[in-house]
């Protein structure tokens, strides 16, 4: 494959087979679309995870559509070889097959996305078949899936127990049986995440879910360390452009409140002669 080409659904299932590790990171603009995409991510994530880092929300729950259409169209006109996933958004695809269908279909045609990302097992494989059969490609996420956050009991590692580790890995079966062609693994026993990939043929993309995941996702806020203070388990901060941001900010006030910004190096000059001419 040359490396100008858009990554296909082809070129990540292939990987698995390969044993190379897939590369997964949200984005949610234009600009860092383009980072991740000259850095040759595979997969970007236009995850609903906005709602929290963008959005300012408690929760992923009051993301809308049309929240999603806008970041996605962003991040789209940024990628141009990496594949861009986008989520589907609390109870866009919930009430029925045909609801999910026609909402998959509304963010492919106006963002341009490759494949959209829906949470849930076996009460979602009929919208998951329904969306494949329409041919838009479909990753699946399992685990943690913060839309249900009310009904999991919050944030809490999931798949720990018999039960629902026997769930997790029987959804997993269900949701490639259906047609989805990745399905992400969110906050799981790092061996029960290996048994799942073991037993899948599609890949298994972890977020808090070991090393034996086909590839890794993460939020791109959390990887370049935009927040100070906690940090689930699961990140790993691979710079801290929180305390970089917080020093630029802070010499720009001092700088302008010091007349000592904008300097002559970057102003404009005016013709000469001119302001002589006016009155
Ligand atoms: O919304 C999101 O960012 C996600 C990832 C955490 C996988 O779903």
């Amino acid at each position: 494959m040359s490396s100008n080409e858009k990554i296909t659904t082809t070129v990540i299932q292939q990987r698995k087979i390969e044993g190379k590790a897939i590369t997964m990171l949200t984005a949610y603009d234009f600009s860092t679309a383009k980072f991740l995409d000259d850095a040759h991510i595979d997969m970007l994530l236009v995850g609903d995870s906005l709602g929290n880092v963008i959005l300012g929300y408690d929760s992923t729950l009051p993301v809308t559509m049309e929240d999603m259409i806008h970041h996605g169209k962003a991040v789209c006109r940024g990628a141009k070889k990496a594949m861009v996933v986008v989520d589907m958004p609390f109870m866009s695809y919930q009430v029925s097959a045909e609801q999910a269908v026609a909402n998959a279909g509304r963010i492919m045609k106006e963002t341009g996305a490759q494949a959209v990302k829906l949470e849930g097992g076996s009460e979602i494989a009929g919208a998951v078949k329904k969306i494949v059969a329409a041919g838009i490609p479909v990753v699946g996420h399992l685990g943690l899936t913060p839309q249900s956050v009310h009904s999991l009991g919050g944030f809490k590692v999931q798949g720990k127990e018999e039960i629902g580790a026997q769930k997790l890995l029987n959804d997993a079966k269900i949701l490639e049986e259906n047609g989805a062609f990745a399905v992400v693994l969110e906050c799981v026993p790092a061996l029960l995440a290996q048994k799942v990939t073991q037993q899948l043929n599609i890949p298994t993309i972890g977020i808090g879910a070991g090393a034996d995941c086909d590839g890794q996702v993460l939020v791109i806020n959390d990887l370049l360390g935009l927040y100070p203070g906690f940090t689930p388990k699961f990140v790993k901060q691979y710079a801290t452009l929180h305390v970089a941001i917080a020093q630029a900010v802070a010499d720009y006030k001092k700088e302008v409140t010091g007349k000592i910004f904008p300097s002559a190096e970057h102003s404009f000059k005016i013709s000469d002669g001119i302001l002589e001419k006016l009155y």
